[in-house]
């Protein structure tokens, strides 16, 4: 790294949302825009992939959009999910760590499902299958522990009035169960996603190795008052208080390497955001480098943006050599532009009045807004 100039292998982001239909078309190809070259894709469809074989179908539709990128998928947690299942995805191929601690190659060709991502009940878009309570499950993680696939966590509980919770305190009362869930699996990798508070960031890094945590590149720069009345900046969990976003600047800038990157980037229609009831998600896959690089040098953590973005979290999922094989370089340059204002898809449709063509757009983080870095060639 020079003054103005970055050259780093392509990114790695752990925990994605590429939807599906003519949104999927749009953003699939722009993964690679952002200097990003393997994806770890969650599973809130409609309906939710619950199983091994959904994961293939929607695997080899991406891979048609984005033939150089590595997708790893997920399953949903729901009650359709059984030890069974777990095991049928490992044997249509799903080598990952083994509980004996040993890492095997995350091979992406061979490979169905690396992990399940789990939601509490409504919380979040396309939560409503989500879980209630953790217990049920025990079986199921049990046999994740044993054949090596990772638990993904939503890391928040259901608002609820008579106990005092609500999106501020919903991840902080979470974390007990993060806790228990580490000390009955202490073989289980989990993955806490998309951190947003100081006592997140306490809590894994007090919890031993098998547990990791993502950070969003949108959490690392907003608080409350960015998202309250701005709707592109609405998303779950919500960005909470400075000292918060303080600690996880901090926890990058330490190179701490359980913590790494996983964008969230949840697009949503701009007339499902602009709008009284506003859905969650922030969208950032066009440009995850340039944002990266230029909030991480706006507090000093430039340097951490190699560890954070394209090593610890394949270190962590045990993704080794073989999948570096779609991995390139990607160089940055000191240039100042500015964010597109929107991305345009278009939904073909039929309706009583004929067949038509709507023209939808997704507006990205900081649209309008300059940016520091560049992607250049
Ligand atoms: C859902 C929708 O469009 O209704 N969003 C999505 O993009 N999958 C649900 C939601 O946002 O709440
Ligand atoms: O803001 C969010 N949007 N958070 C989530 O957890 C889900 C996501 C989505 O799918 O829209
Ligand atoms: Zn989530
Ligand atoms: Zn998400």
């Amino acid at each position: 790294m020079s003054g103005d100039t970055i050259t780093i292998p392509t990114a790695s982001d752990f925990h994605i949302h590429l939807r599906q239909d003519a949104m999927m078309r749009m953003i699939v190809p722009r993964i690679a825009e952002g200097g990003v070259s393997l994806v770890y894709v969650m599973p809130n469809l409609k309906p939710p992939i619950t199983r091994t074989e959904q994961a293939l179908t929607y695997k080899a539709q991406l891979e048609k959009l984005a033939p150089n990128v590595t997708f790893l998928m997920t399953l949903y947690l729901s009650p359709e999910l059984t030890p069974e299942e777990v095991r049928r995805a490992k044997q249509a191929g799903i080598p990952s760590t083994k509980s004996d601690g040993k890492l095997r190659s995350l091979d992406s060709h061979h490979l169905a499902c690396s992990g399940v991502k789990s939601y509490p009940r409504g919380v979040t878009t396309n939560s409503d299958s989500g879980i209630e309570s953790y217990e049920v499950y025990y079986p199921v993680f049990k046999t994740m522990e044993e054949e090596g696939l990772v638990l993904n966590l939503h890391g928040e509980i259901p608002s609820d009035d008579e106990k005092d919770i609500c999106v501020m305190n919903a991840e902080e009362r979470f974390l007990p169960h993060l806790a228990q869930l580490h000390a009955n699996f202490p073989n289980l990798k989990i993955v806490l996603e998309h951190a947003t508070s100081k006592a997140a960031v306490d809590m894994v890094k007090s919890l031993g190795d098998t547990v990791a945590c993502t950070i969003t590149i949108h959490h690392l720069q907003l608080i409350v008052d960015d998202w309250a009345g701005q709707a592109h900046h609405f998303c779950k969990p919500v960005a909470k208080y400075p000292h918060d976003r303080q600690a996880l600047r901090e926890v990058v800038a330490e190179g701490h390497p359980r913590f790494f990157l996983g964008t969230d980037s949840a697009p949503h229609p701009r007339t499902t955001k602009e709008t009284a009831h506003a859905h969650a998600g922030v969208f950032t896959t066009p440009l995850v480098l340039p944002y990266l690089a230029t909030i991480l040098e706006s507090f000093g953590a430039l340097d951490r943006l190699q560890g954070f973005a394209c090593e610890f979290g394949k270190r962590f999922y045990g993704v080794m050599e073989r999948d570096r094989g779609k991995t390139e370089i990607v160089r940055l340059a000191r240039e100042s532009w500015v964010v597109p204002e929107r991305y345009h898809f278009h939904i073909e449709g039929e309706s009583e009045a004929g067949t038509g063509v709507e023209t939808e757009s997704v507006v990205p983080f900081w649209a309008e807004r300059k940016i520091a870095w560049k992607i250049v060639e």
